[in-house]
C-alpha cells in the first residue's frame, strides 16, 4: 500500500547539528504536492488564508497571541479517540525503542493519553507517571491501572524526580514550547533523557490547507493550534535549556486511516469546527472529506494523512 502523494526524505540532525537551515524541500515537497492537488480539487485561496504551516519556506513559530493550548475547543473523548486514533499510539512504539526504558526507572509520560504507551512502560518494569490536559483521557488511563494526573504541560510541577520524560503525538498540542521544556529539564534528574515525537514542520499541511480554505470561503479564521517545528528551531529550543540533542529526525509518515478524512477531522480539528455553529458542522466537513479525496484517498478507497513527525532523544547532562 503506498498514499496517493509523493513523499520524500527523512531530514536528521545529529548531535551539534541543527543550527544552520535544512534544504525545506526535502519533505515539504509533498504537502506542496498535496495543496497543488486541493487546487485542482477546486479549493481556491485568499491572500493571506494559506496556513502557516504550508507556507513552505516560512516561519512556524507561534506568534505571541497564539492560546497556549486548544484546550477552551479540542475535547478528548477517550471512545472516540480508541475507535478513529488507535494508530496514534501504535505508531509511537519505535519512539519507545528510543527511550530504552529500563526496569526500575521512574518515567513521565508527557500526555499520556488514555494511557496505552504508558502502560507498556509499566509492563517494561518502569514506574511510570502519566499527565495529561485532559480529565476524560486520564480517567481512561487510571482505569488501566495507571498513576495518571490532569496536569498542564505548560506547568509540569515536578523537580529533579524522573530518569526519563516521554512524549507522543503530544507536544504539538503545547504551543508555548520554551515552558514545556523548561518544566521537562526540571522535572529530570541529572542525566534524565527526553525522549518523544509530534508533528513536525509541514505536518497535516494539505489538510490544514483545506480547513484554513474552506474557513475562509465562510469568512472564517482561526489561530492555528498545533505547532509543528522545524527539526534546527526545536534542536534550538533543547540546547538553550541545556540539553544535549543526540537525535533529531524530521520524518514523512503517511499514516494510513482506519476510516475516512471525516473521522480525522472530527477527532482532532475541532478547533477548526468549532468556529462554526453545531448544526454547521456536519456540511462542513462532508466539503472537505470531497476536497480532500483526491490527495488523500488513494485507488483502492482507502484514506491517508500527510503526516510529518519529529522524534528526537535528549540528555540533560549530568553535571546539571
Ligand atoms: C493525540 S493524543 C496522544 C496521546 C498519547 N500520548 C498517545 O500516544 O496515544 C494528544 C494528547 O495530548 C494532550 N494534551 C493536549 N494539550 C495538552 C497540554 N497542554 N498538557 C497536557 N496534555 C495535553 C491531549 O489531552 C491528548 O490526550
Amino acid at each position: 500500500m503506498a498514499p496517493p502523494f509523493p513523499v520524500f526524505r527523512n531530514t536528521r540532525l545529529l548531535a551539534g547539528e541543527g543550527n544552520g537551515p535544512i534544504d525545506a524541500n526535502l519533505v515539504t515537497a509533498a504537502p506542496k504536492a498535496i495543496v497543488s492537488g486541493l487546487n485542482r480539487n477546486g479549493i481556491t485561496w485568499q491572500s493571506g488564508a494559506i496556513p502557516s504551516a504550508v507556507q513552505i519556506g516560512g516561519s512556524c513559530s507561534p506568534s505571541v497571541e497564539w492560546p497556549m493550548s486548544s484546550s477552551n475547543t479540542q475535547h478528548w473523548n477517550p471512545a472516540q479517540y480508541s475507535k478513529n486514533a488507535r494508530f496514534v499510539s501504535d505508531l509511537g512504539m519505535p519512539v519507545v525503542d528510543w527511550l530504552d526504558p529500563r526496569p526500575g526507572e521512574r518515567i513521565l509520560d508527557l500526555g499520556c493519553g488514555d494511557g496505552a504507551l504508558s502502560r507498556k512502560l509499566v509492563d517494561r518494569g518502569c514506574e511510570v507517571v502519566g499527565v495529561d490536559a485532559s480529565a476524560a483521557m486520564i480517567a481512561a488511563a487510571q482505569a488501566l491501572g495507571l498513576d495518571a494526573q490532569v496536569v498542564d504541560g505548560h506547568s509540569l510541577p515536578f523537580e529533579n524526580e524522573f530518569d526519563a520524560v516521554f512524549s507522543n503525538a503530544a507536544l504539538h498540542w503545547m504551543t508555548a514550547p520554551e515552558r514545556v521544556v523548561s518544566g521537562v529539564w526540571r522535572a529530570l534528574k541529572p542525566g534524565g533523557r527526553f525522549v518523544g515525537e509530534f508533528g513536525g514542520h509541514g505536518n497535516v499541511a494539505g489538510i490544514v490547507a483545506a480547513l484554513g480554505a474552506a474557513l475562509t470561503a465562510r469568512g472564517l479564521t482561526v489561530p492555528d493550534p498545533w505547532y509543528f517545528p522545524r527539526p534546527e528551531e526545536y534542536g534550538k529550543l533543547l540546547r538553550s535549556h541545556g540539553f544535549e540533542v543526540t537525535r533529531l529526525d524530521l520524518m514523512p509518515r503517511p499514516t494510513l486511516l482506519p476510516g475516512d478524512v471525516g473521522d480525522w477531522l472530527a477527532t482532532f480539528a475541532q478547533a477548526y469546527t468549532a468556529a462554526l455553529p453545531v448544526a454547521e458542522r456536519g456540511d462542513f466537513i462532508a466539503g472537505l472529506v470531497e476536497a480532500l479525496r483526491g490527495p488523500l484517498c488513494d485507488a483502492n478507497g482507502a484514506w491517508w494523512a500527510d503526516y510529518v513527525r519529529l522524534r528526537f532523544s535528549a540528555t540533560k547532562p549530568d553535571a546539571a
